[in-house]
């Protein structure tokens, strides 16, 4: 008999990890035991890649070899490419059309006959999937600008490449180490609802594939991966309603609106991937336009001191700084939940195969509140 019900699975424990924790009272994130603080100021994101999949940093040639092979696998299908070409005119969403594109690279997978428990297939799978992803998004977007895709620059590390695929420009180191920053705050968070997901996916013992394409589904949502999109816009919303953003928040509040980028399931305090983030969107803001950045400080400022949300547990989350911070790099508004889950997908990648190692098919089960004893009439007499 299941009698206690927790909605949400909220506080459930499922599996036990290595990979991430959180201390959501400290405001504390670690990957493998190294906080994120000291994995975002000296690692970059393959570096990160690679502690979540081989269990250590890697020595600097393991991390050649490693970085080599994921440069390898940037190119992605003629198939793919056309239909991120068809997808861009029909006006499709972009985490749609990656959804789209992750399901579709495994028709090219040259290990698509290793067993479901071959653990290291399932590796070079998630690399691949993880080495391409970037490439599928930006040509998604060269095709909604009307323009050609471009080809990956090997010279390049992951986070720089995507930039000048995306804009055809070389980013400047500024950019490149911002965005990977980026990259790495994102790469992972516990059991968060993408990652259980693919998980749940995982736990079936089907392919890589499948479970990546579940979590970005689930990120897909505004209450999970959407919500960087709707700070950015609430940002926007702001500025053209000529309001000082004090009224609007103030407005907004009374109104009982849901703040995006404020609260979080597990965080009580400030999210601490929001703290390295703000400082990169106040740096960015100081070489440019301090527009957004003032705009989110004061709506942080209001919640936190005049409406005491911070007490009540509600604090921004790593999405409240992050929009300006990608708008501030020119990328469009709709593609930084695709970027969200571009990084995610070697969180998904490691959890599944943590998980699959000593595989247990996740089941849980619904506390049954429906009738009982109906009586069955035949379709003709109902
Ligand atoms: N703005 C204003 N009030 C809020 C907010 C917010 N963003 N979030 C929660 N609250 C209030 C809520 O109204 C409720 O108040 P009361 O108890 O008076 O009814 C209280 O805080 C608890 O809310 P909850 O919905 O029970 O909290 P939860 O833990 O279920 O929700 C959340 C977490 C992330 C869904 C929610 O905070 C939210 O909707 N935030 C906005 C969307 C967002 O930023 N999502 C990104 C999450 S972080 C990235 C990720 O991990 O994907």
């Amino acid at each position: 008999m299941v009698d206690d019900l927790k909605k949400g699975l909220e506080g459930v424990l499922v599996a036990e990890s290595e990979l991430s924790s959180i201390d959501g009272d400290e405001g504390r994130l670690i990957y493998r035991g190294y906080t994120i603080e000291d994995l975002a100021r000296g690692a970059s994101y393959e570096e990160v890649l690679y502690l979540l999949w081989h269990g250590h940093l890697p020595a600097e040639d393991e991390l050649e070899s490693f970085a080599a092979a994921l440069t390898e696998e940037r190119a992605v299908s003629d198939d793919v490419l056309a239909t991120m070409e068809r997808l861009a005119d029909a006006d499709e969403q972009p985490m749609a059309a990656l959804r789209t594109a992750v399901s579709m690279f495994s028709a090219t997978e040259p290990e698509s006959d290793a067993e479901a428990d071959d653990l290291e297939a399932s590796l070079r799978k998630g690399r691949r999937i993880t080495a391409k992803i970037p490439t599928a998004l930006a040509a998604f977007e060269r095709y909604r600008l009307g323009e050609e895709p471009i080809d990956p620059d090997p010279d390049l590390g992951l986070a720089a490449n995507f930039l000048y695929m995306l804009t055809g420009e070389q980013p400047d180191d500024v950019a490149a180490e911002t965005f990977d920053q980026a990259l790495i705050l994102h790469a992972d968070h516990g059991l968060n609802a993408s990652t259980f997901t693919s998980m749940v996916i995982g736990s079936t013992m089907a392919d890589i594939y499948s479970a990546v394409t579940g979590g970005v589904s689930a990120l897909s949502g505004p209450l999970h991966g959407g919500a960087n999109q709707d700070v950015m816009e609430v940002l926007m919303e702001i500025d053209e309603s000529n309001k000082d953003p004090l009224e609007w928040v103030e407005e907004a509040t009374d109104e009982g609106r849901r703040i995006p980028g404020f609260g979080h399931r597990v965080y009580n305090v400030k999210d601490p991937r929001a703290r390295i983030l703000q400082e990169r969107s106040k740096e960015l803001a100081a070489e440019g336009n301090s527009k957004w950045y003032d705009i989110t400080t004061t709506i942080e400022e209001y919640l936190t001191e005049e409406k005491g949300l911070v007490e009540k547990g509600i604090a921004p989350n790593v999405d409240f700084y992050s929009g300006s911070v990608y708008y501030q790099l020119g990328i469009p508004i709709d593609m930084y939940t695709p970027i969200f889950a571009m990084s995610r997908a070697g969180g998904w990648i490691a959890h599944v195969l943590e998980y699959q190692e000593d595989n247990r098919l996740i089941r849980p089960r619904a506390r049954y509140t429906g009738p009982e004893n109906q009586e069955f009439v035949p379709l003709e007499e109902r």
